[in-house]
């Protein structure tokens, strides 16, 4: 093999051993809700990746409640959907549901959303970008998107966007929404956004794991009168 020879098949290995440690890197996790398989295609290398136990409690709740919390022709929305567990289930539940998630998360969320509803579901769930606090009042215009339901699992972590998070519940929450949301509890700064939360959102505790540090909230928007603003400090 000539020296070009020689450079193009270390390139073809080198890109080979690339797509092996990609695929390697790569995991399918199957899940059980609403009566069918889910599979979901995780990695390891980013927070939205995998599937976080705070999803698995949302799901575990809508699964065993669908009678309390008929998501039948709702219209729901997820915020910080990873790799889109909850959407696909609140989907199978018969809701009509926008899956969103940062740009760089959106590839795998469409494709873990599409693979397991599609043929299943009542409505075909949406995927959309909705990084917190962005273009909010562009992408999700407060005249014409109500929302049911505001899902959420895991969003409150060591991340330098709580102040964009609280203002994304705020825009995205009308008067007659419900937010369930699962809270893993991590170090004390982040905690504290439960108490921000709570100065625009009355807020009711629908289970604890205290072995997995997480609760399950259900919220709503407090009356305009009552709610103090908040300084959307963290
Ligand atoms: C800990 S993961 C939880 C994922 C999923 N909800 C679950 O429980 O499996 C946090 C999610 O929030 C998303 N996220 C973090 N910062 C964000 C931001 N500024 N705007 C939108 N999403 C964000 C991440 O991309 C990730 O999907």
């Amino acid at each position: 093999v000539g020296v070009g020879g020689w450079a193009s098949l270390s390139t073809l290995v080198l890109s080979l051993l690339s797509v092996i440690t990609c695929v390697a890197r790569i995991y399918f996790t199957s899940f059980h809700f609403a009566g069918h398989e889910i599979r979901i295609t995780e990695a390891i290398d980013c927070y939205g990746a995998v599937v976080w136990p705070s999803a698995l409690v949302l799901c575990y709740f809508l699964e065993n409640n669908s009678k309390q919390y008929n998501l039948v022709d709702k219209n729901v929305i997820e915020i910080g959907a990873g790799t889109g567990l909850v959407s696909i289930v609140a989907s199978l539940l018969g809701a009509l549901v926008t899956a969103t998630d940062l740009p760089e998360l959106l590839g795998n969320l469409q494709h873990n959303v599409f693979r397991n509803t599609k043929m299943k579901c009542k409505h075909q769930p949406h995927v959309k970008e909705l990084s917190w606090g962005v273009d909010l009042e562009k992408n999700f215009p407060r005249s014409s998107c109500h929302f049911d339901y505001i899902m959420a699992a895991d969003v409150v972590y060591h991340h330098p966007f709580l102040d964009e998070l609280l203002l994304t519940f705020d825009h995205l929450c009308k008067n007659d929404t419900v937010i369930l949301w699962a809270m893993r509890f991590r170090l004390e700064k982040e905690n504290q956004f439960v108490g921000r939360f709570q100065t625009l959102f009355n807020l009711e505790v629908l289970s604890d794991f205290p072995s997995l540090n997480i609760t399950l909230y259900k919220a709503m928007r407090k009356s305009r009168m009552t709610a103090r603003p908040s300084k959307l400090m963290v």
